[in-house]
């Protein structure tokens, strides 16, 4: 797809600053000779009817070019400003369908520069490019034609100098060049240190690393500075080179001009012209050099933008849809790879679950257990065996029904900064407002939140006003706010003290009678009561089957179990 499709929305404003810009040129174009006109037949005869008369038309051609100008300007501003509003959109877009790994290999900080940043170059070369690209050309054809038109010989003269201005355009493009991919990149990392130091605050607090993040920092951040003046100094010794030709020029030209002249071959108002032509000539060979000189930075974001737009997005899921409710899920030697690891996430999970039925999924860090709930979320695909919704194998099955039919409390919380109101809204936008008191009552959250106007009350920075076990709560009653067939939860109880998580499960298990829900935990208190227990190691199955069965049977549980002193108590209200 091409990074400028959305330009040809804009055709009717491109036609407009196409003949405004035409109209400049030419406006400009003829007054040298208008001026030639009243010097040579007005002034040198003293003719004032004939000097009134031009310089009236001067007045009118001169107030019109400026009209023509300045509209020119506003409507290219305004094509620009409104394809790069488009091209943003067409990236963002890309980003949102994109899975967890592609966003991982283009780069989080890299995925925001690409949509500010560069899409910015992107702009700024559009806009430059839109008048300048039929105006330099112009300009400097049109001014070498008048010349010529002016006096034969001297345009001849003047031409010597043009090779010099190219031979010297090349050779900036040449060195400056290959900086510019350097640059993105440069500006990349110093917005992933950015992005790291802002989100890791605490951590980086906590650990009194503030000194080594600024040295890093300072490194990335003064690698970007000396790579923008190197081709900023490269770049700006165009532009005196350049004026010192335009300088030498019209000299050359007002030396011979002036020979010229004194020969009777030439008139003053002839020689004022012409020298007003070869700066325009020189003005369109400038232009023409800035418009090259910025494409090779446009070409570096044109490149990135592409990547993201072209980017081939693995499609997860399938056509299958799903007409009923989800009642079933099974997974028969269901086995996982994340993409490019040697090692399987999951290995050959068996387990099924139906309707009204709770499953319990234990084991410690790193053994899998998000892992299984994100192929359920059809973020990833099974790489083997297969995990079935309703019997169907769900890479056939339509992403949507399949997530529409699931509420998940992650294991990481992350909250909008808005009102409460507006984040349960996020899991059910027709919620009303008493169904969301009560599921904040359910998952215990109504008791922090004030008295008054309890659902006004602000979330902040994702949920940085709450505490662990505030925010868990409320991600709970989030989850609670949508009608689902599947409840999930990822450590969901894992901040909680004992009694609140034996008081919220009490309070679900209420809820949540008929539907499907899978408990991920640490503690063997809080999935006890499970129908089913699926005991994780590593990406194996070490046990599977109920609290008593397992304890008894599976010598894997009953060590965690009994880490846990378990086997002492027989309720969990004992431990509160
Ligand atoms: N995005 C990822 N890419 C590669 N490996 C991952 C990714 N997420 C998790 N893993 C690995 O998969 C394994 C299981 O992780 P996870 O399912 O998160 O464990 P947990 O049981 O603690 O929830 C771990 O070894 C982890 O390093
Ligand atoms: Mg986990």
């Amino acid at each position: 797809m091409s990074v400028f499709q959305d330009l040809k929305k804009y055709k009717g404003l491109l036609a407009i600053v196409f003949f405004l810009t035409l109209g400049n040129t030419i406006g400009e174009l003829y007054l040298p000779r208008l001026l030639s006109l009243i010097v040579d037949n007005g002034i040198a005869v003293e003719d004032v009817q004939y000097v009134l008369k031009i310089g009236g038309i001067m007045l009118i051609v001169t107030l019109l070019t400026i009209l023509v100008r300045g509209s020119a300007s506003f409507f290219s501003a305004k094509a620009a400003m409104a394809f790069s509003r488009d091209l943003r959109k067409r990236i963002f877009n890309k980003v949102n369908h994109m899975t967890f790994d592609e966003t991982e290999t283009l780069g989080i900080s890299s995925l925001i520069t690409r949509t500010t940043n560069d899409v910015g170059h992107i702009e700024q070369f559009v806009l430059l490019m839109m008048r300048p690209i039929l105006r330099a050309p112009l300009q400097f054809v049109g001014g070498l034609v008048m010349a010529y038109l002016t006096h034969r010989r001297l345009t001849a003269i003047v031409l010597i100098s043009m090779p010099i201005i190219f031979v010297l355009i090349y050779f900036v493009i040449r060195v400056v060049i290959p900086f510019f991919p350097q640059l993105q990149k440069a500006l990349d990392r110093v917005n992933l240190l950015l992005r790291q130091r802002l989100t890791g605050l605490k951590v980086v607090r906590a650990f009194s690393r503030d000194e080594e993040e600024e040295a890093t920092f300072d490194q990335a951040n003064n690698q970007y500075y000396q790579l923008s003046t190197r081709i900023n100094n490269t770049m700006s010794t165009v532009q005196p080179i350049l004026a010192f030709v335009v300088s030498v020029t019209t000299v050359i030209a007002v030396y011979f001009g002036a020979k010229f002249i004194v020969d009777g071959t030439m008139n003053i108002g002839e020689l004022m012209a012409f020298i007003q032509y070869t700066a325009q000539v020189m003005t369109g060979l400038v232009m023409m050099s800035r418009m090259l000189t910025i494409i090779p930075r446009t070409s570096t974001s044109i490149s990135r933008v592409k990547e993201v737009i072209d980017y081939p997005s693995r499609k997860v899921g399938g056509t299958t849809r799903l007409n009923e409710s989800m009642y079933a899920i099974e997974a028969k030697d269901l086995t996982f790879y994340y993409p490019g690891a040697n090692l399987p996430a999951l290995s050959k999970i068996n387990f099924s679950l139906k309707a009204g039925e709770v499953l319990g999924i234990i084991g410690g860090t790193g053994s899998g257990k998000s892992t299984f709930l994100k192929l359920l979320m059809q973020f990833y695909e099974p790489t083997e065996g297969d995990l079935l919704i309703n019997g169907i194998p769900i890479n056939e099955i339509n992403t949507d029904d399949v997530r529409q039919r699931l509420s998940y409390v992650p294991q990481q919380n992350f909250f909008f900064s808005e009102s409460v109101r507006g984040n349960m809204q996020y899991s059910n936008p027709d919620i009303t407002d008493e169904k969301i008191i009560e599921d904040l009552t359910v998952a215990k959250a109504r008791e922090f939140l004030p008295n008054d106007n309890p659902l006004d009350s602000k979330v902040v920075r994702g949920g940085a006003n709450f505490s662990g076990g505030q925010r868990q709560r409320l991600a709970i009653s989030r989850a609670l706010a949508r009608d689902a067939n599947v409840y999930i939860f990822d450590d969901s109880f894992s901040a909680l003290d004992y009694r609140t998580d034996y008081e919220i499960r009490q309070a679900l298990e209420d809820r949540l009678e008929g539907v499907m829900t899978i408990i991920v935990a640490q503690r063997v208190a809080t999935i006890r009561h499970a129908d089913k227990i699926l005991v994780l190691e590593d990406g194996e199955v070490k046990g599977y089957g109920s609290h008593d069965d397992l304890l008894a049977h599976n010598p894997v549980y009953r060590e965690i179990a009994l880490s846990q002193g378990e086997e002492e108590v027989s309720t969990d209200e004992s431990k509160a």
